[in-house]
Order: C-alpha cells, then sequence, then structure tokens
C-alpha cells in the first residue's frame, strides 16, 4: 500500500533539507551525512549547493523509445527550471517503454515501470521529482510509481509528434497507419505506395499524433493536475514543450519548498476530473485500466457503471482522430486544455487542488482568454452527444466490458449476430485470411485469451483484423469482442476488456462457433443467446487452466496480475486501506 516515507518523518521541519534528506540512519546520523556527500562530491558539487532542495528528474530516454527522443533537451530545460528557482537537480534513469519495441506487450511491463519508479522515488534523497513520460504505458506507471511513493512529484509529458504528408494528405501515427495498410490488404494500394506512407507517418520524434493512448494520458495528467497548465499538448519538437519543461522545473522546486505531496494533488476530486476529459476528449478505452490502476494506488476502487452515468452526461467535444478530423498540434493550436476545460467546467471540480499550488478553477482564469478556432466544439454542439466510452454488461461479461461508441459504427451497435471464434492469437494468424473461413458481414467475431493472464499482458489485439476475403468486398467494419485492450489510434465497432478474461474461465471461453451473440449500446448489454444449462454443461466439459510460469518477472506477474476492473495492476501494489469509489455520480 501507501507507504509511510521515513525520509520525511527523520528530517527536520525547517522545509526542503537537500542531501541531508533521504540519509539512511544506522545509528551515527553525523557520519551518515559525511559519507553521503563525500560521495556526491565526486561529481564535482559544492557544500552550498547540496543544501538546496534536491530535485529528482527520472531520463527515460531510450534508443528503443523515439516517442521520448526529445529528453535530451526536456532534460536541459527542466534543470535549468529547477536552478533558476534556486533548486538543485539530479536525474537518473528509469525503465523506459516504446510501445513499438515491447515483447510480448508494453502492458505486461507497465507494473515493472511503475514499481521501478517508486522504488527509485524511495530509495535516493529527494524533495521532489519530475516524472518525464510520454509513450502510452509511461505516464501511468509514473504516476501509479509517485503515487505509492508519496512524495511532491509533478509530470512533464514529452509531447506528440508533428504530422506528415503523403501526396497532399495529412497523416499521422497511428490511426492513419491503420488506414493505409487496411486498403493495401484490400489491394486498393500497392507495393510503392505503401513504402511511401510508411516515410510520413511519423515524421519527427514524439508520442502519437491522433488522440491515442498518449495523447490521452498526457490530457489526463493535465486534468488531474499533476502537469503545469498547458502541460498536455505541445508537439515535442517545439519552443513551447522546451518552455513547458523549464516551466515545470520551476514548480519542482516551488513543490519541494512547500511540501505539496502528491496525495494533497490526486484526490478524488482530481480523478473525476481526469474520467470526465476522458470521455470528452474521446479517449483511448487503455485510460480506463491506467485510471483505475492510478485511483487503485489511492485507494479508490472505479465503479464502473458510475463511470458509464457520468459518460451519458459528458458530450465528446475534441475533434480529433481516431473519433474527429484534427491532430494533436492542431488541438494545441486551438488553445489546448484551457479551451476544453472552459466548455467542461460545470462538470469538473474546479476546487481540485493542482501541482502549482493553485486549484484548477484558478488556472482556466488566469489561461489565455479564449477565441475562435474548429477543433473543441462547444457543449451544445459536440462531436458525439454521449462520452466517447460506454460500459457494457451482459451474462458474456459479468464483471464489464468496454466499447469505444465514438469510433463504432452507427449502424452495428444494435446488432445481433453469428459467433465465428479463434481461440488465441495463434489461431487468428492461422485462419483470419483463409479463402474458406466460414465468415459473413453480419457475423460477430471473438477473440478468446488476450486478457490480463491470457497473452499475457492484454495485448492490443482487440482491434481484430477483418478477414481478407471480407476487406476486399468492401467491407470496412464488423461487431468484434474479446478480453484485450486495442490501440487508442484504432476504431470500429470493438467489444474489449471483458471481465473476467477467458483464461481464468471467464464466459467468454465458453463462446463457441455459430453461437448468437447479442450487442446493444442502448442497452449497455453484451449477451451471449445460450442458456445457462448448456453454459454450464460446457463449462464442465473444458476445465480451466490458469496460465503460470516457472520464474521471473513472468510467473511474478502471471500469480499477482487483476483483471481490467481492477486495472492490470498487480493485487499487492493497490493501497492497503480502501478509501472509497469514483466516480461519484
Ligand atoms: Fe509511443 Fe504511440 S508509439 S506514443
Ligand atoms: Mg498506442
Amino acid at each position: 500500500g501507501r507507504g509511510h516515507n521515513p525520509r520525511m518523518s527523520s528530517s527536520d521541519s525547517r522545509g526542503p533539507g537537500g542531501m541531508r534528506k533521504g540519509l539512511t540512519n544506522y545509528g551515527d546520523a553525523g557520519f551518515s551525512l559525511f559519507l553521503r556527500k563525500a560521495f556526491i562530491k565526486g561529481a564535482g558539487y559544492t557544500d552550498a549547493t547540496l543544501d538546496r532542495p534536491v530535485i529528482g528528474i527520472t531520463d527515460t530516454g531510450s534508443g528503443y523509445n523515439p516517442c521520448h527522443g526529445n529528453m535530451p533537451q526536456l532534460l536541459e530545460a527542466v534543470q535549468r527550471g529547477i536552478m533558476l528557482a534556486g533548486g538543485l537537480p539530479v536525474k537518473f534513469p528509469t525503465i523506459s517503454i516504446g510501445e513499438s519495441f515491447a515483447a510480448p506487450t508494453s502492458m505486461y511491463l507497465r507494473n515493472l515501470m511503475a514499481m521501478d519508479t517508486e522504488e527509485m522515488l524511495r530509495a535516493q534523497p529527494m524533495d521532489a521529482v519530475v516524472l518525464i513520460g510520454g509513450c502510452d504505458k509511461t505516464v501511468p506507471a509514473q504516476l501509479m510509481g509517485a503515487a505509492s511513493a508519496g512524495l511532491p512529484a509533478i509530470q512533464l509529458i514529452t509531447g506528440s509528434m508533428l504530422t506528415g504528408s503523403h501526396r497532399g494528405e495529412v497523416v499521422g501515427a497511428c490511426t492513419d497507419c491503420r488506414r493505409y495498410w487496411a486498403r493495401f490488404r484490400a489491394d486498393e494500394i500497392d507495393e510503392r505506395e505503401i513504402a511511401d506512407v510508411n516515410d510520413q507517418l511519423v515524421p519527427s520524434v514524439g508520442t502519437c499524433s491522433v488522440m491515442g493512448t498518449a495523447s490521452t494520458m498526457a490530457c489526463i495528467a493535465e486534468a488531474l493536475g499533476m502537469t503545469v497548465p498547458g502541460g498536455a499538448t505541445p508537439p515535442a519538437v517545439t519552443a513551447d514543450r522546451m518552455r513547458v519543461a523549464e516551466h515545470t522545473g520551476q514548480v519542482a522546486v516551488q513543490i519541494a519548498r512547500e511540501r505539496r505531496t502528491v496525495d494533497q494533488v490526486l484526490t478524488d476530486k482530481a480523478l473525476e476530473n481526469a474520467m470526465r476529459v476522458l470521455l470528452a476528449i474521446g479517449g483511448s478505452t487503455n485510460a480506463i485500466v491506467h485510471l483505475t490502476a492510478i485511483a487503485g494506488r489511492l485507494g479508490y476502487e472505479v465503479d464502473l457503471k458510475a463511470l458509464d452515468r457520468m459518460g451519458r452526461e459528458t458530450p465528446v467535444l475534441v475533434d480529433l482522430k481516431p473519433s474527429g478530423a484534427h491532430y494533436m498540434e492542431h488541438f494545441h493550436a486551438a488553445g489546448g486544455m484551457a479551451t476544453l476545460l472552459r466548455e467542461l467546467k460545470p462538470l469538473l471540480h474546479l476546487d481540485a487542488l493542482t501541482v502549482t499550488g493553485r486549484t484548477l478553477g484558478e488556472e482556466l482564469e488566469r489561461a489565455r482568454p479564449a477565441f475562435q478556432q474548429d477543433v473543441v466544439r462547444p457543449f451544445a454542439n459536440p462531436i458525439y452527444p454521449q462520452g466517447g466510452l460506454a460500459v457494457l454488461e451482459g451474462n458474456l461479461a459479468p464483471g464489464g466490458a468496454i466499447i469505444k461508441q465514438s469510433a463504432a459504427d452507427p449502424r452495428l451497435v444494435e446488432h445481433e449476430g453469428r459467433a465465428v471464434v479463434f481461440e488465441g492469437l495463434e489461431d487468428l494468424a492461422n485462419r483470419i485470411d483463409s479463402e474458406d473461413l466460414d465468415v459473413h458481414p453480419d457475423d460477430v467475431l471473438v477473440l478468446k485469451n488476450i486478457g490480463p493472464k491470457g497473452a499475457p499482458g492484454m495485448p492490443e489485439a482487440g482491434y481484430i483484423p477483418l478477414p481478407r476475403k471480407l476487406a476486399r468486398q468492401g467491407v470496412k467494419d464488423m461487431v468484434r469482442i474479446s478480453d484485450g485492450r486495442m490501440s487508442g489510434t484504432a476504431f470500429g465497432t470493438i467489444v474489449l476488456h471483458v471481465t473476467p478474461e477467458s483464461a481464468i474461465g471467464g464466459p467468454l471461453a465458453l463462446v463457441r462457433n455459430g453461437d448468437r451473440i447479442r450487442l446493444s449500446l442502448r442497452n449497455r448489454e453484451i449477451s451471449l443467446l445460450v442458456d445457462a444449462a448448456e453454459l454450464a454443461r460446457r463449462a464442465q466439459e473444458q476445465p480451466v487452466q490458469v496460465p503460470q510460469a516457472e520464474r521471473g518477472y513472468r510467473k511474478l506477474f502471471l500469480a499477482t496480475v487483476t483483471q481490467a476492473d481492477k486495472g492490470v495492476d498487480f493485487d499487492f501494489l493497490a493501497a492497503a486501506e480502501v478509501k472509497g469509489k469514483v466516480p461519484r455520480v
């Protein structure tokens, strides 16, 4: 749970004590300090410097993570901000997770990064920390770790990549990656063109330029009050991003001096503001899992039914792909989060404290005034009348399932069809493109064994590709159901996070070819139209074999990972004490 930090209680009450803090006292405090100073002086520091507030900075640069490719410039700007405000910056590495290069999945590693972050914040002397993250799993991991470590913390986002251009059309990772690949699969474009597109999709360092998981978590971090105002949207390579970094360094020294610990910012009100924002941006379904994990670290359980109620009164206002038309740089030019938060004002807790020491409402008063723009819609004229995400229930998902309704085909959201079942990823790969696959456009594609324990690590395979023979016929969407996740940049009528997952014996495991399945978005229903007696008979016939591992991190993961409705965190990392449920609507 949320541990008591011995460093804070062993220090005196005069405020931050620089390197004096964080000293493990084995009985002779004087000698301990003497020793630590001797070692840090090996790096060339003077006594006066070491008496300043120490601000740790997580350096998550990695050659495997181009989404963090501006790390050297960010570190320089943060350090400048810290020093100008009178602090001593000390950067240190943690692991870095880049979506494209993390096997078996980046989700499998998120909790490892959260543990790395938490323990290094606990272990090393620092009065506050700047967490630098950007790619999908890094910001959630850092917020989870910081929430548990409990010291003053501030989030810095690396920022989105620029958009590219293909034959006169604006493109960006990775909604357009999917769109062009689907066209290639359907033989609409050739090898030469798909190679050209490949050069343009990621035209600079930074995170995906649509409202995928990275952008969603950036907006959520700002809504939580964990970034400086305006911290979510500046693209990675811009001067605005570097100014945000410098400002972040300055505020980090303030939170150290004022001892504004993370629990003062990450409250139930902040979590509810973040949920509002998630719904209003048409954000990634992954963010529900991450917010649930962050809330769990703070002692809050996410009430999915309440979240769905919240969604019914929270329209999608941000016109970004995959739900809309624009990209992050356009959202930034439209005033970024301040423009959105102003529209959402009546639905927000404006009295929630932010890292600056001012409330969200006070920060909105100070923000640049509103102006005419076409990325954030007014409340009265939304992109989609309800929140981007809806929560489904039924005998197929007793613990809930998620659908990104704003990215679904309206013709498919009230649908009954015949199940075409794939037992796992291998089965899917072997048969999805086969000419003799018995499948029709009205069928429901079902994929099992891609949940938290199933794959393991809940891969983003819930975006099941359309069978090639149907794609060639021009079929653009089908109802698809799994216990996995999907990329925030994807779109379609896709039911995700079916809980409990099939690998631990959830009802999804019992679906067979030819069963009827009903999706009703109106009724928030996902049902397997097979009677209970038949399902009980099938359950007897196919005993559950929960995946296990012999050793290492995989053993820890499979033994302790929770289901989607608990955030896919490790069970021993949630707060020991439960404070309540969020949201309370
Ligand atoms: Fe890093 Fe999309 S791959 S943000
Ligand atoms: Mg992603």
